[in-house]
This record gives C-alpha cells, structure tokens and sequence, in this order.
C-alpha cells in the first residue's frame, strides 16, 4: 500500500524554485506591509522554505481550507480556521501548495478581499490548469504539472506522504 511514489520533481528542483519564487516576492514587497497566509496544512513545508527566502520584514498567519476527500475534490471548501491577523490597508499573499480546481482559492481570495486589505495576491508551488473549473490563475507559481495526483512535500493522499521530501505521483493501484 504505501509504496515509494514515481519522483515527478526532485528536492533540489524544489528547493531551486522555492528559492526564486522568495527572491522575487522579495522585490515585489520591498517597502510595503506584507503578511504571509499559509493555508493549512499542504502548504506548511512549502511555507516554511518559502519564507527563509523572503528578505524583508513580513507577518505571517495561517488559514486552515480543505476541499478533499481521497482523491477527489469535494468541490466544497470548508474554512474552519480564521486567520488571526488583521489585514486591513495591508498587503496579503495566500500561499497554497497546489491550484486544481480552483476552488479552494477562489473562496480564499474571497474571505480576504472581505478583511479590506490592500491587495490580495497569491502563491502556489503547483499548477494543473487542465482541471480548472474556475477561471482563477495564480500570481506566483512554482510548477505548473498535468493532472496526475500527487504528493509529498506537504501534499498528501487521505493524510499520508506528506513528509517526502520530493512531489511524486500517485499509482491508480495505491
Ligand atoms: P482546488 O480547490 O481543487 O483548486 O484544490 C486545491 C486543494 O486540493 C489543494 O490545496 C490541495 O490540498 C488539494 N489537491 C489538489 N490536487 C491535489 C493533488 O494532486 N494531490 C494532493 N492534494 C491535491
Ligand atoms: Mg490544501
């Protein structure tokens, strides 16, 4: 049952990226207020590598969004933690680990843009733009991948994976 998943991308390819995508955040944000949102719990590895690449003083919060089940995306996202910040007049980047559906995103950016902040923007380490179901794009993307399932470094399947290191795919028989 839990055999090793097929590396899709490698750790160094992650930790390459990673380190760019918070080197541009960087320059976007110098001088101006930002908080960070880490959306609970497939962003947590992410998040954590992220943020050791953003040079600038910055808040960081979290939200806790599910939408799945198993494999499947429920298509309903349920918000059961609040951020804790207030982001009135003040810059926020979501940052997810994955944008399927689009779901989960959109409903994030809409209880955001709710707390009257400056911008909403946000950051994703992967990209399936074949299963979007809402036009909804990302301002920050890691990888954009097909659509296989996958997991590790955060993502997981019915809770499990998520400490590998690299995002490897799913076998059907899994
Ligand atoms: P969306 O709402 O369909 O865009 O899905 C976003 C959320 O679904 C992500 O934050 C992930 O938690 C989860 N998800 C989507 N695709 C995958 C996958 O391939 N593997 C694991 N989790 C996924
Ligand atoms: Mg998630």
């Amino acid at each position: 049952m839990m055999d090793k998943p097929e590396v899709l991308i490698d750790a160094e390819k992650i930790h390459e990226r990673v380190r760019e995508m918070g080197m541009e955040i960087t320059e976007h944000y110098r001088g101006r207020e930002l908080n960070v949102v880490c959306v609970l719990r497939g962003a947590i590895p992410f998040t954590a590598d992220l943020i050791r690449y953003i040079d600038i003083p910055f808040k960081l919060d979290a939200i806790y969004a599910s939408s799945y089940v198993g494999r499947e995306s429920s298509g309903k996202v349920d918000i059961t933690v609040e951020p804790r910040l207030e982001f009135t007049g003040e810059n926020v980047l979501i940052v997810d680990d994955i944008l399927d559906t689009g779901n989960t995103l959109s409903k994030l950016i809409d209880t955001f843009s709710k707390k009257n902040p400056m911008e909403v923007k946000s950051c994703v380490l992967l990209d399936k733009p074949s299963r979007r179901t809402i036009d909804i794009t990302a301002d920050y993307i890691g990888f954009e991948i097909p659509d296989h399932f996958v997991v590790g470094y955060g993502l997981d399947c019915d809770e499990y994976y998520r400490n590998l290191p690299y995002i490897g795919i799913m076998k059907d028989e899994d």
